[in-house]
């Protein structure tokens, strides 16, 4: 497929010019995989324009998760947005949502693409997607990501094109596109490994919706992880012990289950241990996000194969795929998020499922968005998705945060996501609690004594020996002492549940 001359070719400014007030505007890009950028970038400069003239300019921006900083950051800066979904993980957006300046609601990213469908986001008046090709006949080759780039494209009014010049058009075959009917003429998705393919691998749309193709040749706006650090690494060694004695129990079977493993330094921390324990055989991901370490896992051969919706490399180990495509090519499907988290994949599969919290209560519950109740941090993602319908759901997160003031298990959650009837395994660097078949009390004993880092051990085990009474012992008049303690005096440490 090639490059066609069907299309206008317009300016950013042009196909910007396009975008009113009000619209709702679905964006490719899957965290900075294949989000566009010249085109938002170009309707935050006309959000500008117009407020310099007095005039009321925002969009609705509905994206598949976060993207990078020429779509949220600029869109933000901007003052552009009108409402936001689903997860982000832009710093300017934050303090833009946090400050009450933009509306955001949260998501389950599996769901995204039906609500769409169904109509419960409004209409959509153009889609932005950014391309490697595009044909006469409205056959679009997706570049890094497919997110929801294909349920945009069919239910918006128009589309625009970023064609990418990063991306090369033999890169055809990386992607799986299907999009199930919807009720009441929904049918099982027709998907039983890792590997099926379902669809087509290419999008297509209707040729006379395409109002214009923008040329681009940027690369992703992907960041490096940090090296893991000795916490991380510890974590990732808690979790490849925990999953090895599961396949020496035989709960696990002996050629082991997909993975599915969030996004970030905890994650590439899990991936490498995974890799280097000799207990974990070669291994398949149905996941979310394909990462750095992933790449390095199936040069290794420890990855044999990883289904996802993004491909979140940064740009030397992209030119790396490009350069080996037979290679990769047979390691590497990336489907609609709609496909990749659907729960009823993740439970056919048998998915094991490693997400990271931000706070953990002692009966298991998690909190994965919300800092001290109040300010959003990124969102729910697909962590909810894999999470309830996961073979074996396990959360991870270092015991204490910001230099020991935070403990990160807490006598109660200060915002919940995912609660105790999801959450099977939690694992910090300080140990393993298997909360499975466990009830709320020696849920509660296993998490303070294998979970909960040793300065905060006596703390917890005090709140927990106070209350005494009820399936569940919570006392809710001290449940958020430890979260009032860092309100108040910038340090968890100050709580004592002995007075
Ligand atoms: N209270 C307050 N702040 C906390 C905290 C707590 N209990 N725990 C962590 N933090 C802070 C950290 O200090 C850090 O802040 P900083 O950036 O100012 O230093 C920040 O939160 C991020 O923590 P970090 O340890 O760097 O974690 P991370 O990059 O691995 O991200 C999540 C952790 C939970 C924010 C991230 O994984 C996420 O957004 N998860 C939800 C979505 C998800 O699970 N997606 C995957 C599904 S496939």
């Amino acid at each position: 497929m090639s490059h066609t001359t069907r299309y206008p070719v317009l300016t950013a400014d042009e196909a910007a010019a396009i975008v009113n007030h009000g619209d709702v505007i679905g964006f490719s890009g899957f965290t900075p995989a294949g989000a566009t950028k010249l085109i938002p970038k170009a309707i935050a400069d006309k959000a500008r324009a117009e407020h310099e003239q007095g005039r009321p300019f925002k969009v609705g921006v509905v994206t598949g998760a976060s993207t990078g900083d020429s779509l949220d950051g600029e869109l933000a800066r901007a003052e552009a947005v009108l409402f936001r979904t689903p997860y982000q993980s832009n710093k300017y957006l934050r303090q833009a949502i946090n400050k009450g300046e933009a509306r955001f609601f949260d998501m389950h990213l599996s769901m995204l693409p039906q609500s769409a469908r169904y109509g419960f986001l409004g209409k959509f008046n153009v889609a932005v997607v950014e391309a490697a090709s595009v044909s006469n006949e409205g056959e679009i080759v997706l570049t890094t990501s497919v997110g929801a780039a294909n349920t945009f494209c069919n239910i918006a009014d128009k589309i625009l094109i970023e064609l990418n010049e990063q991306h090369p058009p033999e890169i055809q075959g990386l992607h799986d596109i299907y999009e199930p009917t919807d009720p009441p003429k929904r049918r099982e998705i027709p998907l039983y490994s890792c590997k099926d393919r379902i669809g087509t691998d290419v999008l297509k749309v209707d040729p006379s919706k395409i109002a214009g193709i923008v040329y681009s040749n940027l690369p992703d706006e992907t960041g490096a992880f940090k090296d893991p650090d000795e916490v991380t690494q510890k974590i990732g060694e808690n979790v490849a012990t925990f999953l090895a004695n599961e396949i020496a129990a035989g709960r696990i079977p002996k050629e082991f289950l997909p993975i599915q493993s969030g996004v970030g330094n905890i994650a590439n921390a899990v991936l490498g241990a995974l890799g280097s324990n000799p207990a974990i055989p070669p291994f398949e991901m149905y996941s979310e996000v394909i990462q750095d370490s992933c790449i390095d896992l199936m040069k290794s051969g420890d990855l044999s194969f990883a289904s996802g919706t993004s491909l979140t490399v940064t740009p030397e180990v992209l030119t790396d795929i490009y350069a080996n495509l037979d290679f990769f090519k047979e390691r590497i499907m990336l489907r609609p998020q709609e496909i990749s988290n659907h729960p009823e994949i993740v439970r056919r599969l048998g998915i094991i499922s490693i997400n990271t919290a931000i706070e953990a209560d002692i009966w298991g519950n998690i909190n994965s968005t919300h800092v001290m109740g109040k300010d959003l941090m990124n969102g729910i993602g697909g962590s909810g998705d894999f999470t309830r319908n996961a073979y074996i759901s396990i959360f991870t997160c270092p015991s204490v945060a910001k230099g020991g003031a935070i403990s990160t298990i807490v006598p109660l959650v200060s915002h919940m996501d995912h609660s105790e009837h999801s959450v099977q395994v939690i694992i910090t660097e300080q140990g393993i609690a298997d909360l499975r078949g466990k009830d709320p009390i020696e849920r509660a004993q296993i998490i303070v004594d294998n979970c909960s880092h040793p300065t905060y051990r006596d703390t917890l085990q005090q709140y927990f020996a106070n209350a005494k009474h009820g399936h569940t012992p919570q006392t809710l008049a001290t449940a958020f002492a430890m979260h009032q303690a860092f309100l108040q005096e910038k340090d968890m440490r100050k709580v004592d549940f002995t007075s």
